[in-house]
């Protein structure tokens, strides 16, 4: 198993530093770990040289930024003509990066969601009639703008079209040349706790911790996750995230699935156990 990390721009040979401790353990664990240009990556040039200093032969995965799923196809075909089989194929990364991806799966442990293919009105009050009315939060397939709860992520009234319109207009907006697919609707749920976010490596719970975003609330002694494991089983990806939150009535829920290779770990979480975690399973 070879793990590979975006190189650090200015010092390409060398791990992106946000990456450099997971490097560090998974060497110290005995694995391969080869840098990848994950710029170029993403721009989508000269896909080939980005994976230049990566061995051949073998498997991979990978722990980096996000790319998105057209670039992750062209990254595990480059790889792939080096002989370099990446664990999560490009199929599974983009069901796995994209909420219309899991959302199926997960729609009855999930806030209940409807999406739109474009991004223009039209698109989007076909979506915001078919969702109905009441307050939801608005994102595109991959990310919200939760920064900006109530300008461009939290919709009071779904039926109030131009109020609705004018949150998604500013989602788009400040998401520029990340905006992934289309708008997403979501029924507002009220929520109680911090997120906890749960690792997942072939369908089985491999860690539990905190979200990158409240590293220091960590997650209540025992989570009972037997309602979950055959979801994401169902889901059959090799390595993803799932996070949770417990709702006002005492019920857990998901707000997201991601893949695991592109979800951040939370500071209070020691790399080693990342990559014991991920890297343990698998042979
Ligand atoms: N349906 C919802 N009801 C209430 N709050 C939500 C809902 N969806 C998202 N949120 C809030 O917005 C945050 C971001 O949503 P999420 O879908 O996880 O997007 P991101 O990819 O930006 O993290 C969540 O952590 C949660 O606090
Ligand atoms: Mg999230």
């Amino acid at each position: 198993m070879m793990l590979l990390v975006p190189c650090d721009p200015l010092r390409p040979r060398r791990p992106d530093e946000h990456f450099a401790p997971e490097a560090q353990a998974a060497r110290e664990a005995g694995l391969t770990v080869a840098v990848v240009d994950h710029d170029a990556l993403a721009r989508g040039d000269d896909a080939e040289r980005a994976v230049a200093p990566v061995p051949s032969g073998g498997t991979a995965i990978y722990r980096g930024w996000m790319l998105r799923s057209e670039r992750y196809v062209r990254f595990t075909d480059v790889l792939a003509k080096r002989g370099v089989t990446v664990r999560t194929t490009a199929e599974q990364y983009r069901r796995a990066h994209e909420l219309p991806g899991w959302y199926p799966t997960l729609a009855a442990v999930t806030p209940r969601s409807a999406w739109t293919t474009g991004a223009d009105r039209a698109d989007f009050d076909e979506a915001r009639l078919a969702f109905g009315a009441g307050p939801a939060v608005v994102r595109d397939y991959v990310k919200s703008m939760k920064h900006y709860w109530d300008e461009a992520a939290f919709v009071a009234d779904v039926g109030d079209g131009d109020a609705a319109w004018k949150v998604a207009s500013r989602l788009r907006q400040l998401r520029e040349d990340n905006f992934v697919g289309g708008f997403v609707l979501r029924e507002f749920e009220p929520f109680t706790s911090a997120e906890v976010r749960t690792w997942w490596v072939d369908g089985g719970c491999v860690l539990i911790g905190s979200h990158p975003d409240t590293p220091h609330d960590q997650p209540p002694g025992e989570i009972d996750l037997g309602w979950l494991t055959p979801l994401i089983g169902a889901l059959g990806l090799p390595f993803v995230t799932v996070d949770l939150a417990l709702r006002a009535d005492g019920v857990w829920r998901v707000f997201e699935v991601g893949d695991g290779q592109v979800s951040d770990r939370p500071i209070s979480i020691e790399p080693a156990v990342i990559i014991a975690a991920v890297a343990g399973r698998s042979s």
